[in-house]
């Protein structure tokens, strides 16, 4: 297949995902829009329709509270077999929400980064300005509201925050809840992909006890920090946020805007990420559990994510890059696993070859990667791990997910942020 059949293929199927006010994830599994598949939604439109593109971020950002969060799930109205629908939020009851149907929880805040690439690609500065403030007051509720220890390190409350739902890394603080009773729901997730490929019972059932507590608690910032018996600082939601604090600070020099506020975010942020996430005796970034005071030391393809944010030295990222992602015990293709790079580890107890965050190659991770490979200069890598991506995907179609060992797909099917991120490699090279 040429890289031009993969790209017409790609613009096909962000065409029938979209709503015509935003673009839906996946046809059926993800019928709303959700806030980071929507960023790189946007990033792979702009390649071929900008107005279209803005319009994408136009919608997500309607759906921002009037506190500042910009929530996960924007419902726009749409009728679907979705759960959790809705209603199940319950966030009229918390008068900082928004006033459309959303969740009440967030997402790794990708959006700034993306309208900067969008912007220096397109000089789009009127667009720009319009979006600016909306960027400035989700990322200032971020440093806030969601900073347990005035780190300017933010700590995610839901493993749908972290975007990497059932990751293993949650899974010693996931089973330290104990549920003492569960609101009544049915699933939904498992309708139109297999349960093995989806998170386990007991994982799913902590996932809407925690919604249930947020909705006891009333979604009040205060109290969720005191309260959430999750509460984490993950190093991807960070690596993410420093990044796009970056961002946001370019755009608003080019605005004209003050940055004092900006900076220092990134200077606390800049202080405090590699004493709290990097382990020297392993060479891992690990994620941070602020109930147990604890890191949590479980090695999955997040300790990468630093380098997407030209967080650690150099020394740091040889590290990361010699003992870990080329190390077939965990992440390098071998025998077992034939495709870059799996999610988790593979001599983690925990890896799973199909099951959602377990284990599975996700192009946005491959994505994360490969920008971070080549920003420490490691281009020849960053290039195979490229083109297995789009190998992967020409092969086995524009997938949530893929089967590390044999690269056929796993999840939704024509998911939209395969499409965009397939259309972002094959153009921007
Ligand atoms: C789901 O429904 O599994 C989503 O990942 C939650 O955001």
């Amino acid at each position: 297949m040429t890289t031009n059949s993969l790209v017409d293929q790609a613009i096909t199927i962000l065409r029938g995902n979209d709503t015509g006010v935003f673009t839906k994830p996946g046809p059926h599994q993800y019928p709303h829009q959700w806030n980071w598949d929507s960023a790189l939604i946007a990033l792979g439109l702009s390649n071929f329709d900008l107005p279209r593109a803005q319009q994408e971020i136009r919608s997500l950002l309607n759906g921002q509270w009037q506190d500042g969060m910009l929530p996960h799930v924007v419902y726009h109205g749409v009728r679907s077999d979705y759960f959790p629908y809705a209603g199940f939020w319950q966030i009229e009851s918390y008068p900082q929400a928004a006033d459309v149907q959303t969740s009440g929880i967030t997402q790794p805040p990708l959006l700034a980064t993306v309208v900067r690439q969008m912007d220096a690609r397109h000089s789009m500065q009127d667009f720009v300005r319009e979006v600016f403030p909306a960027m400035l007051r989700w990322h200032r509720w971020l440093h806030t509201d969601r900073d347990a220890d005035d780190s300017g390190l933010a700590c995610i409350l839901h493993p749908w925050e972290s975007g990497t739902d059932d990751s293993p890394r949650w899974l010693k603080v996931m089973a330290a809840i104990q549920p003492e009773s569960l609101p009544e729901f049915q699933r939904g997730d498992t309708r139109y992909v297999p349960a093995i490929e989806r998170p386990h019972r007991e994982d799913y059932e902590r996932f809407i006890y925690l919604i249930d507590v947020f909705r006891r608690l009333r979604y009040a910032p205060g109290e969720l920090l005191a309260h959430s018996p999750f509460l984490v600082q993950d190093i991807l939601f960070n690596s993410i946020l420093f990044r796009a604090d970056e961002d946001l600070r370019a755009m608003a020099v080019d605005l004209g805007q003050p940055t004092d506020e900006i900076d220092s975010w990134i200077n606390r942020m800049q202080q405090n990420f590699n004493p709290r996430f990097w382990e020297e005796s392993t060479g891992l970034y690990y994620d941070y559990d602020m109930k147990t005071g604890q890191p949590i030391r479980v090695n999955t393809a997040s300790t990468f994510m630093p380098l997407f944010a030209g967080l650690p030295s150099i020394e740091q990222a040889e590290k990361l890059v010699n003992d870990h992602l080329l190390n077939k015990e965990e992440y390098a293709p071998n025998g077992d696993m034939n495709h870059w790079v799996t999610t988790t580890a593979r001599s983690e107890p925990n890896w799973e070859p199909r099951r959602y965050w377990r284990g599975p190659v996700w192009i946005i991770m491959n994505w994360f990667l490969i920008e971070g490979l080549r920003r420490y200069g490691y281009d020849d890598l960053a290039r195979n791990i490229q083109d297995d991506t789009l190998g992967l995907i020409e092969e086995g179609g524009f997938r949530e997910y893929y089967d590390v060992r044999d690269g056929s797909g796993c999840g939704s099917t024509d998911f939209s942020w395969s499409a965009a991120l397939a259309i972002e490699m094959s153009t921007n090279t």
